[in-house]
């Protein structure tokens, strides 16, 4: 009797008491609310469905409404009903990383997008990560080749820099990702597509990465018909994947296109959980996520991950909300300019109004002093165009703008580069040196 008391006594103590299912009573559009389990937010919840083969449905906590879980599916959903069970797993969302990922194009779970089973030996990571501690985080000392002539020359980036690229549609912004995967020094690329249409992604794959990129290159897919969470996860994903790299000492390339996607899945997340919209129809977890994800990349013990996170930009609006959040965290933007894109000027970066804020930080001082040079000539044909091309401008004039006349047919043509056109972080440098005196060589 003794003995048996003790045994129960035994089974109690190691009961799990923690409330592990809980049940749905509301579903409205992405929204589904359930009574139970008991469960933080951002964790991973299965939702048995009534079919017979005992399917399950992953889905996010997002929210809470007085006493009930409020959840997202990761997929879209039309099995669940009333009543449904929801089962906690007590864990965030993780992806499986690894160096098999190399080569591989994946959905925002991590899950291969041929269907193909992933290689083994591949290991569990949480896709959300606090940022690395600022105060053990090396400076950025070294330059990045990045294989654009215009940014290794006149917009230097370093290892571990992150910096925004801003454009409209159709003005380079892929094709200039691919350049960057392909003639960089970073030995790994992340590549995050976020919310683009299926047709871009395959253009991107095939044309701008090409077979060349993807052997460095891991890419994470999140179109636009995926449900906002997913979106969302795409970016944390390729983060986490980055992140993982980067810790294992690599020099890791991530780029994300586009942020602004991310921050209006997120805006969607808001609205469906009950978030006022305050800023021009975003939600203030908006403007917090922001520089939680774009914190977590750049410079760590370890390695590095150079940043590039591409801004949707209408018209010229820079000061759109997320475009100047975005601007306000990164070491720099590269501003992608539709009027250079329409005179064939490809790649259509306007330097004059782009900036890399680690460059004086990275180069020696030849190489600021020529760079410096050939900012003031281009300025000063910018200043005085109108005149100059109108012919209202008599040379001998003032000896500044003859100089900016001279050297600008050789700038232009410097600045420009075709597609598969590679050319060296040296090559550069030796090249803009040239400039200062008209000639592009
Ligand atoms: N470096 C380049 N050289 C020549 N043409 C380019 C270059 N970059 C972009 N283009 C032209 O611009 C078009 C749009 O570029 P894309 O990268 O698809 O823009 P986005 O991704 O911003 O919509 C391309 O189809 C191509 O014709
Ligand atoms: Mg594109």
């Amino acid at each position: 009797m003794e003995m048996n008391k003790q045994l129960y006594q035994n089974a109690i103590a190691q009961t799990d008491t923690y409330k592990r299912f809980g049940k749905i009573h509301r579903v409205v559009g992405l929204m589904i609310e359930s009574k139970g389990p008991e469960v933080s937010i951002g964790d991973v919840c299965l939702i048995h469905t009534p079919s017979q083969n005992g399917k399950t449905i992953k889905a996010e906590v997002v929210g809470f409404n007085n006493e009930n879980v409020i959840l997202m599916p990761f997929k879209e959903v039309r099995e669940i009903s009333p009543g449904s069970l929801v089962e906690a797993t007590g864990t965030s969302l993780k992806v499986k990383v690894g160096m098999g990922l190399i080569g591989k194009v994946l959905d925002a779970m991590g899950s291969p997008l041929d269907n193909q089973p992933l290689p083994k030996g591949l290991k569990s990571y949480p896709t959300d990560q606090q940022p690395p501690n600022p105060m053990s985080r090396p400076t950025i000392k070294e330059p990045l080749q990045v294989g654009v002539k215009a940014i290794d020359s006149l917009l230097t980036m370093g290892k571990g820099q992150r910096v925004g690229i801003f454009a409209g549609s159709g003005v380079g912004k892929s094709t200039l990702m691919g350049m960057i995967a392909r003639n960089s020094s970073a030995s790994i690329n992340v590549i995050a597509l976020i919310g683009e249409r299926g047709r871009e992604v395959r253009e991107f794959i095939e044309n701008d990465l090409g077979e060349e990129g993807l052997r460095k290159s891991v890419v994470i897919v999140a179109t636009s018909d995926q449900p906002a969470l997913m979106r969302i996860k795409g970016a944390y994903t390729a983060t986490a994947i980055s992140e993982y790299f980067r810790d294992m000492g690599f020099q890791v390339n991530l780029m994300m296109d586009s942020v602004t996607r991310v921050a209006m899945a997120q805006r969607e997340i808001g609205l469906a959980v009950g978030e006022p919209p305050t800023t021009k129809g975003y939600t203030p977890s908006v403007f917090a996520i922001l520089p939680k994800l774009l914190e977590r990349t750049g410079t760590s013990k370890f390695g590095t991950v150079t940043a590039f996170y591409t801004v949707l930009v209408d018209g010229d609006d820079m000061n759109e909300p997320i475009a100047d959040t975005v601007r306000g965290i990164l070491d720099g933007h590269f501003v992608l300019d539709r009027k250079l894109a329409e005179q064939n000027q490809f790649p259509a970066i306007n330097v004059l109004r782009s900036i890399s804020r680690v460059m004086n930080q990275v180069v020696d001082s030849r190489h600021r002093e020529a760079a410096d040079n050939v900012r003031s000539l281009l300025a000063t044909y910018e200043e005085n165009r109108e005149l100059i091309q109108i012919g209202a401008y008599k040379k001998g004039t003032d000896s500044n703008i003859d100089a900016s006349i001279r050297a600008n047919p050789a700038i232009v043509q410097f600045l420009k580069q075709g597609m598969y056109e590679q050319s060296t972080y040296e090559e550069s440098i030796k090249r803009l040196a040239g400039l200062n005196n008209g000639s592009d060589r």
